[in-house]
């Protein structure tokens, strides 16, 4: 046939511009298509969507709202069907439910809406003739749709903290059982077939800080919980439909949010689990790679301006193996471990990094770095913390070792092809501002809009190390501006970029990174750049999201012929609703998250 073959390699694709239309846009010779929209039903018996009568009960069985990790995972033995993850990270109730006039006014029902449109979905998909087309399967019964929701769903906590009296609530004395998972943002896939998933901005849904016992209140304020204020500006009033939400009366409740959640999709009668042991801040996501001792090492963001790095590494050592045991043995690997955070320091005297942005003089923003042991298993490495503090309140112990303050850690993956790990930096605005941290080699920007992209590389190519390099391949803006760097790479011929959040690899190691608050004033998009070699830094946009949205999963399927991306948010402006909405986005009525598939209409490999 005539259908090309070959594998991903260099970035051909056809540039697609910088625009503010309410659509997505391609390169030629691509399709796009959405693959699922919020309300489209993913249980067996979800009643069809109708915007003016929602229920939570019909939510529970539906696609949630603001899609944002992507994760594909092939059914074994078939290279036609697979399982799609998705988190749903939180909702936009202007954009919800018609007629809003404030979240006061919802009515319980439709709180307990909100509350089961977060979560994460499992939906069966099968590819559409021979292309990277991919669809619900509709033709049987799907056997392993789920949702999770932050409504009803139980999650086991693992590891050392788990059952400790910091985890212990009211309802559940024997701090093992979490009802619900909150705030998921990225994520990644294990080697083992899980899906991993970030509980980030969980405080948002807390009232009650205020009455919070005084010992809590530093811990609670260190993770941005409001300690003088009952409601909070931005809080989403939870606590009118499940006292649990309430500081005031059940303090330990905050602790039980802001973990890895690990979910087995091949399994939909198993709890999923929050995994102590990775410690707890505002985790964006965690990705892993396996070391070649064979244990398992998992990288990962705290999104806060000013916050930390991580990894993870396991005690055990993973098994290459699908035999049932095997996968067993697997599925413990992250819940007994040593966590790191990372300290960096630059190479170029520090007179030379003034906060513009000018490369120092030997032309590269780069140098060393050290993780620094927190917590071996139940064994605190932090003065004045037990291993249960470490854990649950990991930010401090963060403080305590002085590990250096970041322009937000988003999402942080290691390359497959090379071992190297990348880590968007999405940006910090308040960097350098009043007393707040300064720039330095790492961070070179004050006032930093528009973000870096950060890229390690372990000492000896060790991931269980504990010293590193570390450079700066990307600094993100309009690359006709002074302050933005791409490689090396001639600036005339890539694409603006501003705000990096996720990033992803296709099987060629080219990576891929989307974005989220475009502060150049253009949509948020994909974009897709080599990082070794010649075309090192040779970004160019691959699509764009329509008005008001970001750009999150991405996921490029093994065989390189489909790239998932999750829509989320399309028309989120100030003053946008049902009825006057910023987008309408992907119907032509009012705008929905959706996940979309692209793929090369010839069927060959994404970007080449
Ligand atoms: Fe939910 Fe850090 O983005
Ligand atoms: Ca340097
Ligand atoms: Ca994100
Ligand atoms: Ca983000």
């Amino acid at each position: 046939g005539g259908r090309p073959h070959g594998k991903a390699g260099k970035l051909t694709f056809e540039t697609v511009a910088p625009n503010t239309l309410d659509a997505v846009t391609i390169p030629a010779g691509y399709q796009t298509e959405v693959v699922l929209r919020w309300g489209d039903p993913v249980e067996a018996g979800a009643p069809a969507f109708d915007l003016h009568n929602q229920t939570a009960a019909g939510q529970s069985k539906q696609f949630g709202y603001n899609n944002d990790f992507v994760g594909v995972l092939p059914i074994p033995g078939s290279k036609d069907r697979a399982l799609l993850v998705v988190n749903h990270e939180y909702t936009n109730e202007d954009l919800m439910f018609p007629g809003f006039t404030g979240l006061d006014n919802l009515s319980v029902e439709q709180l307990k809406v909100a509350m089961a449109a977060h979560g994460l979905s499992v939906v069966e998909i099968e590819r559409v003739g021979r292309t990277g087309r991919w669809k619900p399967v509709k033709s049987r019964r799907p056997h392993f749709n789920r949702r999770i929701t932050a409504l009803e769903t139980k999650f086991e906590l693992t590891g050392p903290a788990a059952g400790t009296p910091l985890l212990r609530t009211a309802a559940d004395p024997s701090g093992r059982v979490v009802i619900g998972t909150l705030n998921n943002c990225a994520g990644g896939v294990t080697p083992w077939g899980t899906v991993l998933s970030g509980e980030e901005n969980f405080n948002q849904y807390f009232v009650g800080g205020d009455q919070a016992p005084a010992d809590a209140k530093p811990k609670l304020a260190r993770y941005g919980f409001s300690t003088t204020a009952r409601y909070p500006s931005g809080n989403r009033k939870w606590d009118r439909a499940q006292e649990r939400f309430d500081l005031a009366k059940h303090p330990n409740e905050a602790n039980r949010f802001g973990w890895i959640v690990e979910v087995d999709p091949f399994d939909p009668d198993a709890p999923p689990r929050k995994h102590t042991a990775m410690g707890r801040f505002k985790h964006e996501g965690a990705n892993v790679i396996v070391a070649r001792s064979g244990h398992v090492v998992a990288y990962m963001g705290d999104d806060e301006r000013f916050d930390y790095l991580y990894k993870f590494v396991s005690d055990k050592k993973y098994i290459d193996s699908k035999a049932p045991w095997a996968r067993k043995h697997n599925l413990s690997l992250l819940e007994s471990g040593t966590l790191y955070v990372a300290q960096v320091a630059g190479d170029s005297p520090a007179t030379e990094i003034d906060g513009s942005g000018k490369l120092p003089s030997d032309g590269k923003f780069d140098g060393k770095g050290k993780w620094i042991k927190l917590v071996s298993g139940n064994k605190s490495e932090v003065p004045g913390m037990t291993a249960a503090d470490v854990l649950t309140f990991t930010r401090l112990a963060g403080d305590a070792v002085l590990a250096t303050k970041m322009d937000r850690p988003e999402d942080v993956q290691p390359s497959l092809r090379t071992g190297k790990i990348y880590a968007a930096m999405t940006n910090n605005t308040n960097r350098g501002v009043g007393t707040n941290a300064p720039a330095d080699e790492a961070n070179p920007r004050n006032a930093n809009k528009h973000g870096h992209i950060f890229e390690i590389v372990e000492d000896r190519g060790d991931h269980t190390g504990t010293s590193f390099t570390w450079s700066l391949p990307i600094v993100c803006g309009d690359p006709k501006a002074a302050d933005t760097y791409f490689g090396g790479y001639d600036k005339n011929a890539v694409s603006p970029i501003s705000c990096p959040d996720n990033v992803a690899f296709d099987s060629a190691g080219n990576l891929w990174i989307s974005t989220d608050g475009n502060a150049l004033g253009s949509n948020d998009g994909l974009f897709a750049t080599a990082i070794e070699g010649r075309e090192r830094g040779h970004l160019k946009q691959f699509l764009t999201v329509p008005k008001g949205a970001e750009t999150c999963g991405p996921f490029i399927t093994g065989d390189d012929r489909s790239v998932f991306v999750a829509v989320q948010h399309p028309g989120e402006i100030t003053g946008a609703s049902v009825e006057k909405p910023a987008s309408v986005w992907p119907d032509g009525d009012y705008a929905k998250p959706a996940v979309i598939v692209t793929w090369r209409t010839d069927g060959g490999p994404i970007g080449s």
